[in-house]
C-alpha cells in the first residue's frame, strides 16, 4: 500500500483502530478521523509505534455535525491531493434518543448520514485518484430492518437496536446506489459485515461497562478479526473492480431482500441529499 492514502473514520478504537493498524503495517498513508483529538493521538502514537510508519495523521471531527464533516474535508484537501481508500467505520448505538447540533437524530446523522455526506464530499478526489475504493461498515443486523421514511428521524419511537438496523440497512442501500452512480469510473463501492467483535459499541448495546470488563470471557472476537474484511476490500487485488456488494468473511454474500430495492435506495439518496444539504450526484 506504499504511496495508497486512506482516510478512516472511527480509527481510535474497535475495529478502525485495528483497521488503521493493519493499513499502517501495509506501509499505506493513513488519516485517521476521530472525534477526540486525546484518544486519535494516544492511538496515532501506538499505531505509529508497532508499524513503523510514520505516515499516519489525525483529523478530529464529531461526524454528528455535518459542519465539522465540511470542515473536515477542507482541512483533508489542504494536506492532501489524493485519496485512494475511503473507510466508512464510525458507528453508534446511543441508549436514548439525541439530537445533532443540525436537530437530526444523532445515531441516523452519524450511522448514515455521515458516511453519505463524507463520500459525496470527496468523490471527486477519489475519482481523479482512480482506481479507488469506497468501503463501509455495514452489519447483519441490517436483516430484517424496513425504511421507514414518515419518522426517519425516530421521533415516533426511538428503539436503539431497531434504529441501528435500519442505519445498517441504510449502510447498505447507499453502498449500492453510490455503486451505480460510480459505475465506469474506476472508484468501487462495498459494504461489510465484520462478524460479533468485542468492542465499546457491542458492551454499550448489550448494557456492560466495557468491551474486556463484559464477562470473564470476551464476547464476540478480537478487532483484529473483526478488521480482516475492511482490509481486505481496502487493499486485496481479488477485489479490484468489484463493486457493489455486501462481504461476510472476506467473501460477497447476499444481502436482505428488501437491500435490492433500487427505488428504495434511490429515494433514500434523495432524502438524504436533502437532510445533508446536498445537490444530487
Ligand atoms: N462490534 C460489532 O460486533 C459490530 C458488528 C457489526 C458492525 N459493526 C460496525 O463496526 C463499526 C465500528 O464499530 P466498533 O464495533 O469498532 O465500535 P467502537 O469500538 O465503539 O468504535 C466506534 C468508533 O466510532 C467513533 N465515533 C462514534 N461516534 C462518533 C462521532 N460522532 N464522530 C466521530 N467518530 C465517532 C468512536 O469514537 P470514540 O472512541 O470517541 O467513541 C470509535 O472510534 C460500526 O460502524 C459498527 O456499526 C460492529
Amino acid at each position: 500500500m506504499d504511496g495508497k492514502v486512506c482516510m478512516i473514520t472511527g480509527a481510535n478504537s474497535g475495529i478502525g483502530r485495528a483497521t488503521t493498524q493493519g493499513l499502517a503495517n501495509l506501509g499505506a498513508t493513513v488519516v485517521m478521523v476521530c472525534r477526540s483529538r486525546e484518544r486519535g493521538k494516544e492511538a496515532l502514537d501506538e499505531i505509529r509505534q508497532k508499524s513503523g510508519n510514520e505516515d499516519i495523521y489525525l483529523l478530529v471531527a464529531d461526524l454528528a455535525s455535518q459542519a465539522a464533516i465540511r470542515s473536515l474535508v477542507e482541512d483533508f484537501r489542504k494536506e492532501h491531493s489524493t485519496l485512494h481508500v475511503l473507510i466508512n467505520n464510525a458507528g453508534i448505538i446511543p441508549r436514548k434518543r439525541m439530537l445533532t447540533v443540525e436537530g437530526l437524530e444523532t445515531q441516523f446523522a452519524v450511522n448514515h448520514l455521515a458516511p453519505f455526506l463524507l463520500t459525496n464530499l470527496l468523490v471527486d478526489v477519489l475519482k481523479d485518484s482512480a482506481p479507488a475504493r469506497v468501503v463501509t461498515v455495514a452489519s447483519d443486523m441490517h436483516r430484517g430492518a424496513t425504511i421507514d421514511f414518515d419518522d426517519l428521524q425516530a421521533a415516533q419511537s426511538y428503539r436503539p437496536l431497531r434504529v441501528y438496523s435500519r442505519t445498517k440497512l441504510a449502510n447498505v442501500l447507499f453502498t449500492y446506489e453510490l455503486a451505480r452512480k460510480l459505475e465506469g469510473t474506476k472508484v468501487t463501492a462495498n459494504c461489510l459485515h465484520p462478524g460479533v467483535v468485542a468492542t465499546k459499541l457491542l458492551a454499550n448495546a448489550m448494557g456492560l461497562p466495557s468491551p474486556l470488563k463484559s464477562t470473564t470471557k470476551l464476547i464476540g472476537s478480537g478487532p483484529e478479526k473483526g478488521a480482516k474484511t475492511s482490509i481486505y476490500l481496502a487493499t486485496s487485488p481479488e477485489v479490484e473492480g468489484i463493486s457493489g456488494k455486501y462481504f461476510v468473511r472476506q467473501k460477497p454474500v447476499e444481502s436482505s431482500e428488501i437491500s435490492y430495492d433500487e427505488s428504495l435506495a434511490g429515494r433514500l439518496w434523495k432524502r438524504s441529499a436533502e437532510l445533508t444539504g446536498l445537490s444530487e450526484m
